[in-house]
């Protein structure tokens, strides 16, 4: 037997529970993951609480929970190239990732080698924060010189885009409430409070203009950026829906280019971005990490471990 959070009806924390399952076996084409680490994602709990969100993804109950993971291999079906037992590997496994074993087929899901010198906690947060943070600049054409406006900088793909950002040369404002802004200054941004009036406390802090903006939150920075003229095509959202509005551009980390989460492990490792982890739970803890993250205060990115 292995343990497994699953839920077998939708609803708040209180519906996931921690079982012991029969262990999975990987077949052909896939690869059988011990799990060290599972980051958490807001998409997660939206899952787990919203059928009809649910339903998008193919998801119904019983489900397993969570989708970023890493771990290493320890089981090979016939068929698979690229992966062999004892191989420390990250990636994402959509509503399967909370688990002591967990199978993936590497030809669909993201399923990536860990850099030497990348520890479990840290690649288990990057498949999807990774992926959507380099969606979101790549999708305004970020590039050296730009002042970019960051909506929910501090938040789990904000952290990532923030310094994706300075590092490619440019100047990072980013929202966040106020006992945020030290946080962010030491990420590289000028902080700025989101809220009514966002628009006016920017041109402030930035009286040359802004020339491109990625809104990670809803709509209030895409907004902001309208008014202080930035171009549609040079805002991007990722939590506005496939429609924003003011023909900004919806996003997200099904776009990332490839290679895209493999360069955020790289740098890394070379020590230019790092990932603050807000929270580290043991899986005895799930239901406290998932109460957490739906808060929507985090700053970095909640983990939960499992060995
Ligand atoms: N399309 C995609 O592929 C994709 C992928 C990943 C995520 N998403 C979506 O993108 C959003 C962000 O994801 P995430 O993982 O970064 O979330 P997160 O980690 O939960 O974001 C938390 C952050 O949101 C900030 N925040 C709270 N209220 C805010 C407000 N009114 N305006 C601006 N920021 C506010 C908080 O900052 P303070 O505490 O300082 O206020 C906190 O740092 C979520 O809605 C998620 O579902 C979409």
């Amino acid at each position: 037997m292995s343990r497994a959070v699953l839920y077998e009806a939708f609803g708040g924390p209180e519906v996931l529970e921690l079982r012991d399952v029969p262990e999975p076996h990987a077949g052909p084409g896939e690869v059988r993951v011990r799990v060290a680490a599972a980051g958490l994602n807001p998409m997660d709990w939206i899952i787990s609480s919203q059928p009809q969100v649910a339903a998008q993804f193919g998801i119904i109950v019983p489900s397993g929970f969570g989708s970023d993971l890493a771990g290493a291999v320890d089981e090979v079906g016939d068929g698979v190239t690229g992966f062999a037992v004892g191989d420390r590997v990250y990636g994402g496994a959509l509503g399967r990732a909370v688990a002591d074993l967990v199978v993936l087929r590497p030809s669909v899901d993201s399923l990536w080698h860990t850099p030497e010198g990348l520890d479990d906690e840290v690649a288990a947060t990057l498949a999807v924060a990774g992926a959507t943070a380099s969606a979101a600049l790549a999708a305004i054409g970020l590039r050296s010189g730009d002042t970019v406006l960051v909506g929910g900088a501090a938040g789990g793909v904000g952290v990532l885009a923030t310094q994706l950002a300075t590092l490619a040369g440019a100047t990072v404002i980013g929202t966040a409430s106020e006992g945020t802004f030290e946080f962010l200054r030491r990420l590289g941004a000028e902080p700025v409070a989101h809220g009514p009036g966002l628009a006016d406390r920017v041109r402030a802090l930035a009286p040359a203009g802004v020339s491109a903006a990625t809104d990670l939150f809803g709509t209030e920075t895409a907004e902001a950026a309208l008014t202080l003229g930035v171009a549609p095509e040079r805002i991007s959202t990722i939590a506005a829906g496939p429609n924003p509005p003011g023909g900004v551009r919806p996003t997200g980390g099904s776009e990332a280019a490839p290679g895209a989460v493999e360069r955020i492990a790289d740098a890394i490792v070379a020590g230019r971005i790092s990932v603050p982890v807000a929270g580290s739970f043991p899986l005895e803890q799930i239901r406290e990490a998932v109460t957490l993250q739906a808060g929507r205060r985090v700053h970095g990115k909640i983990v939960v471990t499992l060995r």
